[in-house]
């Protein structure tokens, strides 16, 4: 109940809708507009707790908080016909709740995340968030791109991470909702000017979350240029296939598509290696649970504090490809990564440390888990990698789906 009053309350601040949210005259005590009444009221019943039902899909956009400057956040909430829901908020591209099945059919929600925007523009963890323009590490901070030096943030001494002290997580993006034959969806767009943390080119970035029918969240990113630059642009969620603030992640079952791995030194920036998972505590080949081996004394472990690490998936030729499945026993939860990247970075919530979130749980170290599909950490400085370039007349595109299913 403490799921659904907090997720209640955070359709409009200034009421209890726990109170009221199946009352008469919703329109009127909601103050919104009639014609998302009906959807605000079927909305409202489908987060709590109960079987699954097939239902019309519907978009809810609710105010979710004002930023410092003055400027509101908007919170969207993207229901599918099976009565699934995704929240999405234009702060960060952020994905706030994702609500799905379990085996007995009760819907949770299995993604970290606070219930305010003041919780997001809090927080340094890129709960959900879309990151940019270069997710992950860049040495030093650093990089040469046709015989120009650029340097950026070392946010993350003495490397720069994820786009810098305010990077794509951190603004607000435009919004639009659409409602496709696949399922509803959200398309958010960002400029982000020449110079902007640094990165050269006029950029303009397109992300198309699409909450498809079948439960799987697809992520359609696009972008331009109009000056060479570097990209990298992943989905930040943190992921609990138990619900968000219901334990830690060591008990789940991983599956990775990869047969290597980008070692990393201990300010975990890949040495440029691609090695062999085979023997190492990093071979997922076969499922086993991400805590089976994570305290074995390893140099790679120590260096991520866990596993915090780039996986070369396995493919051949372009395409979605299956980069990872994730089981959890107790709830029958399967979750499926598809990717056109090259990698994904397997994150185990390692620097996670009490931070209270939804719900008014906690989320203790390793409670969550990310795989961010990507290309390889540092890569604008390893010419040995797949080039991270982004020059004018191209376009950049990445699709990654997550896939949520039981047994
Ligand atoms: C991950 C990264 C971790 C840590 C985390 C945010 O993507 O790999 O090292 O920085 O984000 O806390």
């Amino acid at each position: 109940m403490d799921e659904l009053c907090a997720n209640l309350n955070s359709w409009r601040g200034d009421i209890n809708p726990c109170s009221v949210a199946l009352a008469p005259h919703l329109t009127t005590m909601l103050k919104i507009p009639p014609v998302f009444a009906l959807a605000t009221l079927t909305s409202l019943v489908a987060l709590a707790p109960q079987p699954s039902v097939a239902a019309p899909a519907a978009i809810v956009r609710a105010p979710f908080g004002t930023m410092p400057d003055g400027k509101v956040a908007t919170l969207y909430t993207l229901r599918n016909t099976r009565g699934g829901q995704v929240q999405i908020t234009n702060y960060g591209a952020t994905v706030t709740a994702l609500r799905v099945p379990d085996k007995n059919g009760v819907r949770g929600d299995v993604v970290l995340g606070f219930d305010t925007l003041q919780g997001y523009l809090n927080g340094d963890a890129y709960f959900g968030a879309i990151v940019g323009r270069y997710g992950n590490r860049i040495a030093k901070g650093r990089f040469t791109l046709d015989g120009k030096n650029y340097t950026l943030a070392t946010n993350n001494a003495p490397n720069h991470l994820h786009g810098g002290v305010r990077g794509f997580d951190k603004r607000l993006w435009n919004a639009k909702p659409l409602m496709l034959k696949e399922g509803p969806a959200l398309e958010l767009t960002l400029f982000s000017p020449n110079g902007q943390e640094g990165y050269p080119g006029n950029l303009n970035v397109r992300v198309r979350y699409v909450w498809r029918n079948d439960n799987a969240l697809k992520i359609d990113y696009r972008a331009v240029t109009d000056a060479p630059t570097v990209i990298n642009l992943t989905q930040h969620s943190y992921f609990n296939l138990k619900g968000a603030g219901l334990g830690t992640i060591l008990d789940h079952q991983l599956r990775l598509n990869a047969d290597r791995y980008t070692p990393i030194d201990p300010t975990s920036i890949p040495f440029g290696e691609l090695a062999p998972v085979a023997a190492t505590p990093f071979d997922f080949r076969q499922f086993h649970a991400i805590g089976a081996l994570i305290n074995e004394d390893n140099t790679q472990l120590k260096n991520g504090q866990g596993y915090d690490h780039n996986f070369v998936l396995n493919r051949q030729g372009g395409g979605l490809r299956l980069a990872a499945t994730v089981r959890e026993a107790t709830s029958g939860r399967e979750m499926r990564v598809y990717t056109t990247e090259p990698g994904v970075q397997f994150y185990s919530g390692n620097f996670l440390n009490g931070v209270k979130g939804k719900y008014g749980r906690v989320y203790p170290r390793r409670s969550g888990f990310c795989l961010e599909t990507q290309h390889f950490p540092d890569s604008p400085n390893r010419p040995n990698f797949p080039s991270a370039t982004l020059r004018p007349g191209q376009t950049y595109r990445q699709t990654t789906v997550y896939e949520f299913s039981t047994r």
